[in-house]
């Protein structure tokens, strides 16, 4: 079998590559990544000492690039996108680029490759802001910030790949995920990182948002039962098991690191904050998997992972961090 990975430097596309290159040591395995700000070469240089492991330096918006990597694989597992929603509320164009074109771009040559399995990777937020209860794979799609709209879009696209012409598309919808290899823009990496560096955690709005965390191990382990055991044409959720409001978890990120309560500093809030996403992971659990971390614990490697890892991160906290957060907090 041979696996294109799209996204496969970024945070959960490496920790996916990195489980698959394992479990599967017959499997021939690319990844295929822009190697944009988000990405992580490093874990592209760690992957080269498996023999079943190959890169390929590429754009999914260069239809002739994706088509060629494309050729002569069996499956795609497709994460390539941009990721960060305050990104998308600056600089909305890109998002639609990458995630909605470079998406379609994947599946034309998915389906000109007779591709076998092609699983795309979706997110909560396609579902929008949940009162009560928890989002099922039916539920009407609203999302709100362009980040969110363009996942909907190539959600939507990548399901008519599937009705249209055929293509075994599978989507997975996971919840937020965290732990090791995660860019310090986002929320728990940012404040795991600041509160080391003795720096203030900018607490959006009222800090009372809530998200439904899930451990990247978890949801890694949740995309390979879908490419082992996935319906074609079917969505799968997959959520984590707890649902925490950003405060709480600020406030156990700076007790574990033995920081003061007043480092938490509430800011404006982001535009358009979605209050609260939700899961309900009944789907994917009938095909056998479940989470096997309690966030408490997950959260506590990730904080260990962060303290033991400063090279990692501090390097991807240079001029071009700082100016992007100058403009974020304009
Ligand atoms: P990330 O930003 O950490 O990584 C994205 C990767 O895609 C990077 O390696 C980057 O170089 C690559 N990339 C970006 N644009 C590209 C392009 N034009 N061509 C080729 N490669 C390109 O993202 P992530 O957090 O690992 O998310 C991966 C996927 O999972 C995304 O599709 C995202 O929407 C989805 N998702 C993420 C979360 C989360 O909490 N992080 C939750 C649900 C779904
Ligand atoms: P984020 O990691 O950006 O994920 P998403 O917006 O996709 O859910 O943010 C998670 C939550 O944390 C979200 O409610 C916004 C909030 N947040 C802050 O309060 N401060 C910050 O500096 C960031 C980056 C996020």
């Amino acid at each position: 079998m041979k696996i294109l990975i799209t996204g496969g430097a970024g945070f959960i596309g490496s920790n996916f590559t990195g489980l698959m290159l394992k479990k599967y040591p017959k499997y021939k395995i690319t990844v295929f990544d822009a190697l944009t700000y988000a990405s992580n070469p490093d874990t592209i240089i760690e992957f080269k000492k498996y023999p079943n492991f190959s890169f390929i330096k590429g754009d999914i918006r260069d239809i002739a690039a994706v088509d060629k990597a494309v050729s002569g694989k069996d499956a795609v597992v497709h994460f390539a996108a941009e990721s960060h929603v305050d990104r998308s509320i600056l600089d909305p164009g890109i998002f639609v680029d990458t995630n909605v074109r470079g998406t379609m771009n994947m599946l034309e040559a998915a389906k000109n490759h007779s591709i076998k399995k092609f699983i795309h990777i979706s997110t909560d937020e396609v579902y929008g802001s949940v009162k009560k209860g928890k989002s099922v794979e039916t539920d009407m799609l609203e999302p709100t910030s362009p980040y969110a709209a363009s996942k909907t879009s190539s959600d939507l696209i990548a399901l008519a790949y599937f009705k249209t012409f055929n293509l075994p598309v599978i989507v997975t919808r996971s919840s937020n995920n965290f732990g090791p290899y995660q860019h310090p823009e986002k929320f728990i990496p940012l404040f795991i990182t600041n509160a080391i560096e003795g720096k203030d955690l900018p607490l959006y709005g009222d800090g009372k948002q809530v998200r439904n965390w899930i451990y990247v191990e978890d949801n890694c382990a949740a995309i390979e039962t879908v490419f082992r055991k996935g319906k074609p044409g079917e969505v799968y959720n997959v959520g984590g098991n707890v649902e925490e409001p950003n405060i709480l978890v600020a406030g156990t990120i700076i007790k574990q690191l033995k920081k003061p309560a007043s480092i938490m500093k509430f800011v404006k809030d982001r535009l358009a904050h979605d209050r609260r996403y939700a899961l309900s992971s009944a789907k994917i659990k009938k095909l056998g998997w479940k989470p096997k971390y309690t966030f408490t614990e997950a959260l506590k490697l990730t904080i260990n992972w962060y303290v033991i890892n400063k090279n990692w991160w501090s390097a991807l906290k240079g001029k071009a961090f700082k100016d992007y957060f100058k403009k974020a907090y304009k």
